[in-house]
C-alpha cells in the first residue's frame, strides 16, 4: 500500500518499505545580478527541501521565464549553466525542463530525491530538552532588497551570496549520521515562520537564544535602515501569535527572525547527548553550525524568546 507522509517541506510518496519519492518545486525572480550565481541560489534553494528530510537528489527538471529579445539569450544560458553546477554538485542530474516568453526573467526547478522511510527526518520529532541548531546565518531578504534599492553592492553581501550557493548536502549527510529528532530548512517563511511549524508539528515549543542568532555581515544595519522585504513583514504579522517574550526583544532581532530567507540553512533538533557530535561532525565538514534554542515542553508552536 501507498500513502502519503505528512509533516515534512517537501511531498513525499512511498513506494514500498524502504523506499519514498520526494519531490519539491521552487522558482522566483533574479535575487542578485550575475546570472550564473542567481541560477546557483535558485537550485541549492529548490534542492534544499530534499536535504531537509534527508533525502537524495536523483533529478531536476528546468522552470524557465524569460524576456526573449530584450535580455541576451548568453544569460539565460549562464543561469541554467549555474542551476546544472549546482544539481551536479547535489548528485542530482538535469534531465529536463520547460520554458516560457515572459516580461521578467524567472528560474526554479522542479527536483526529485529518494529517501528511506524508515531514515527519513521529518519536522514533527521534536522531544523536550533536545537542541536547536541552525547551519547559515540569517538575513538574505534583507540583504536582496537592499541589493535591489542599490544600497549595497554584490561585493558587499558576498558572503551572503557565498551562504546562499551552497548546497545543505554535507548538512543533510551529517544529520543521517549523527541521528537527530527533526529538521526543517529556512526559507521564504524566515526563522519565525519554520521554527514555530517544526514546533507545532512535534507539539512542543521551542526557547530562542535571541543574542546567539547568527546574521549576515550588514544585515542588522539594513533591518535598522528599515528596509524590510514585504514578505518578512507578513511573516511576522502571521507568525507572531507564536511569539513569547517579545516585548524584551531587541526589534531588529524581531525583524531578523522574520526575515524570509532564499537559500536559508537548515534548522535541526539533536537529543543533547548528540549534539556535541553533530557540532563536531558539521564543523569537520565545514558546514557553519550555531546553537540557537532548545525545545521546551510547551506550549505547542510557542518560540519563547530569550534574550
Ligand atoms: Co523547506
Amino acid at each position: 500500500m501507498s500513502q502519503e507522509i505528512p509533516f515534512a517541506d517537501a511531498a513525499i510518496y512511498r513506494l514500498n518499505d524502504s523506499l519514498a519519492l520526494v519531490q519539491s518545486v521552487d522558482f522566483f525572480t533574479p535575487v542578485v545580478d550575475d546570472p550564473y550565481k542567481y541560477g546557483q541560489i535558485a537550485a541549492a534553494n529548490a534542492l534544499s527541501d530534499l536535504f531537509a528530510v534527508g533525502a537524495r537528489p536523483i533529478t531536476a527538471l528546468n522552470l524557465v521565464s524569460f524576456p526573449v529579445g530584450c535580455l541576451d539569450a548568453d544569460i539565460l544560458v549562464k543561469i541554467l549553466q549555474g542551476g546544472a553546477e549546482r544539481v551536479h554538485a547535489a548528485g542530482a542530474v538535469v534531465a529536463g525542463g520547460h520554458s516560457i516568453e515572459d516580461d521578467e526573467p524567472k528560474y526554479g526547478l522542479s527536483v526529485t530525491g529518494l529517501v528511506d522511510p524508515g531514515k527519513m527526518v521529518t519536522t514533527c520529532g521534536c522531544q523536550p530538552g533536545d537542541q536547536i541548531y541552525l547551519t547559515k546565518p540569517l538575513g538574505t531578504g534583507l540583504l536582496t532588497t537592499a541589493l535591489k534599492g542599490e544600497i549595497l553592492t554584490e561585493a558587499d553581501i558576498s558572503v551572503a551570496i557565498k551562504g546562499m550557493v551552497m548546497l545543505n548536502k554535507a548538512a543533510a549527510e551529517v544529520m543521517l549520521e549523527v541521528g537527530v529528532s527533526a529538521c526543517t530548512d529556512i526559507t521564504g517563511f524566515g526563522f519565525i515562520g519554520h521554527a514555530s511549524e517544526m514546533a507545532e508539528a512535534s507539539r512542543v515549543g521551542i526557547k530562542i537564544f535571541v543574542n546567539d542568532l547568527p546574521a549576515y555581515p550588514h544585515a542588522l544595519e539594513m533591518a535598522e535602515m528599515g528596509l524590510v522585504p514585504a514578505g518578512s513583514h507578513r511573516n511576522r504579522e502571521f507568525y507572531f501569535h507564536n511569539l513569547a517574550g517579545h516585548e524584551s526583544c531587541d526589534p531588529l532581532y524581531l525583524d531578523l527572525l522574520s526575515d524570509a530567507q532564499t537559500s536559508g540553512g537548515l534548522l535541526i533538533a539533536v537529543a543533547k547527548e548528540k549534539a556535541e557530535l553533530l557540532e563536531q561532525r558539521l564543523t569537520d565538514r565545514a558546514v557553519p553550525v550555531y546553537r540557537v534554542g532548545e525545545v521546551i515542553p510547551g506550549p505547542a508552536g510557542r518560540l519563547l524568546l530569550e534574550t
